[in-house]
């Protein structure tokens, strides 16, 4: 993990090594001093101030997860063995952010298999819809329990189901809070079984709880050791220490952002944990990107890619400082335990940052717009700026000039609009399987434009990032990318397929960033396959 911002010329004086012990130490001390991670631990809830406590009085169940969620073990091990007596060892996840992200890394990590559905792409979905049914058991996972995507998810498996002659109720299994509509639409519908999550525990600290430990347990991960590790660390993260590995992560990222830093990068070296950065990106990103300030969370490919790589020249194995300087980081141990770690790192640092780590409250915004565009559907299918081959191109007022019409131009002219240390956010409504390669984009725009560039699948990272870029500073330029449909999925008992939410979703985010003055372009593939190539060959050619 890098902090880098912009780096001034060496003067000369203290190295980076020592200007980063300078500035962490004080901040280390006052966190000691403060009794902050004693506190924590114990569920003091006026930590954020008092905005923040009627929250943080719902909040604050994770820090005990690794305890309480102990006897969900058995019984998830009990409905695995269950299943498997049926011959249902198919696991499909239906849950967006917090809801989906531990699980894929659990699994992930463990080697078992999951499918996570955490889109509205039709294709997507109907390829999970090609798997074996009969092996099938659905997690229908929500802490609302009224996610939009989730509950098409949901209609559309129970409609499939029944159209196999497989009892739909007897394979939907669902993780909800208590009192939650999907809570009832369970118990209504006798589905096999509703695990009753801790309603003190929001979505993205939710790693340890059943939103978790249920479809990673039906999957056969080791439950047991999760929590036993995230046990093995918990205490060390409780003490008033200045050894605490969650103060020096907090008091590390705290400094660097206090001397400008916005953006926190993460990388993998290697850990054998993996998707762990997408799981971190939402935390960091949900969790601080808001009242205009927060960390930008830049997940890159490797230590060697782009954005990372102008850090690593200055670091040292566990540096932390001024992320004027670009400074890299280490956080290593068991999975359980970062979870644990980064959880309550997060925790402090919303301290630090003086904003509350518990809220969401930019996300809202989007699903509104997205509903009021299903709603009332525009009369007119909007009209491109101009067509380049297979991408057409949806440009805002007065961002291109007149006579424009390659899409090399308008990239340029969009790019060109990033403001200093700004960033540029792909944000592609694809299949992320079938799309996968669209990932290339992110390297290759942050080596061409020389700025730090994320990617997100959208609306997957409405869930995540979504919250930084309305909430967070406001130095984002937007580029979205749709792509056409070709075999589009009706949602049953909605008046709208998963194409048009899927659509709806991308612009009205796209509206929402409008209305908060930000760049977007968005970029539409009239062929999916013929549109990432000529997009990519684009890409290439700016600055060039
Ligand atoms: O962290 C959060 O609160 C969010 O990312 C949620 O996890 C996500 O929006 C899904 O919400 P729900 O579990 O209510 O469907």
């Amino acid at each position: 993990m890098t902090v880098p911002e912009k780096r001034p010329e060496n003067n000369g004086a203290a190295t980076v090594q020592e200007r980063l012990v300078a500035e962490v130490t004080p901040l280390i001390e006052q966190l000691v001093a403060e009794k902050v991670a004693s506190q924590l631990a114990a569920g003091d809830t006026t930590l954020w101030g008092p905005e923040a406590e009627p929250e943080a009085s719902i909040r604050l169940g994770w820090l005990k997860a690794h305890e309480t969620s102990r006897p969900l073990v058995p019984e998830i091990e009990a409905l695995r063995a269950e299943l498997a007596a049926e011959g249902v060892d198919r696991v499909v996840l239906a849950g967006m952010g917090g809801s989906s992200l531990a699980p894929e890394v659990i699994t992930n990590t463990a080697g078992v298999p999951l499918v996570v559905l955490d889109t509205t792409d039709p294709g997507q979905v109907a390829d999970a819809l090609e798997g074996d049914l009969s092996r099938t058991v659905l997690v229908v996972s929500s802490k609302s329990g009224s996610t939009v995507e989730t509950d098409s998810h949901r209609r559309i498996f129970t409609e499939a189901f029944a159209a196999n002659g497989i009892d739909p109720a007897s394979r939907i299994v669902v993780v909800t809070d208590p009192g939650s509509p999907l809570e009832s639409t369970a118990t209504e519908a006798g589905y096999r079984k509703v695990f009753r999550a801790d309603p003190n525990v929001g979505g993205r600290y939710s790693a340890l709880t059943a939103f978790g430990l249920v479809p990673s347990g039906l999957a056969g991960a080791d439950l047991t050791t999760l929590l036993d590790d995230a046990e093995a660390t918990a205490g060390k993260l409780g003490s008033d220490a200045e050894g605490n590995p969650a103060l020096l992560l907090a008091a590390a990222l705290g400094a660097a952002h206090a001397r400008g830093a916005e953006k926190v990068v993460l990388a993998d070296t290697g850990s054998g944990i993996a998707g762990f950065g997408d799981w971190a990106e939402q935390l960091i990103a949900e969790s601080t990107g808001k009242n205009g300030t927060g960390l930008l969370p830049v997940v890159v490919e490797n230590a060697e890619a782009p954005g990372f790589l102008d850090a690593k020249e200055d670091a040292t194995p566990v540096a932390v400082g001024p992320a004027a300087e670009g400074v890299m980081l280490a956080t290593e141990g068991t999975l359980g335990g970062l979870f644990l770690l980064w959880m309550t790192a997060t925790a402090v640092v919303g301290r630090l940052l003086a904003i509350n780590p518990f809220d969401q409250p930019d996300v809202e915004a989007a699903k509104k717009a997205a509903r009021a565009l299903l709603d009332a559907p525009p009369e007119e299918t909007p009209t491109p700026t101009f067509v380049d081959g297979p991408v057409e191109v949806f440009a805002p007022d007065g961002l291109l000039a007149e006579g424009t019409t390659t899409l090399g131009a308008a990239l340029g002219a969009f790019f060109a609009t990033t403001p200093e240390f700004g960033y540029v956010s792909l944000q592609a409504y694809l299949d992320r399987i079938a799309d996968a390669s669209a990932i290339v984009l992110r390297p290759e725009v942050a080596r061409r434009t020389g700025v730090q560039t994320t990617f997100g699948w959208g609306p997957r990272f409405l869930h995540s990032t979504g919250q930084y870029h309305k909430g967070g500073h406001q130095n984002g330029v937007f580029l979205q990318i749709t792509g056409a449909v070709t075999h589009d999925l009706a949602v049953p008992g909605r008046p709208y397929t998963l194409g048009t939410l899927q659509m709806a979703q991308a612009l009205g985010d796209g509206q929402v960033l409008a209305d908060h003055g930000r760049p977007v372009l968005r970029l539409h593939f009239t062929d999916r396959a013929a549109g990432l190539a000529h997009l990519v060959k684009a890409v290439q050619e700016v600055g060039a």
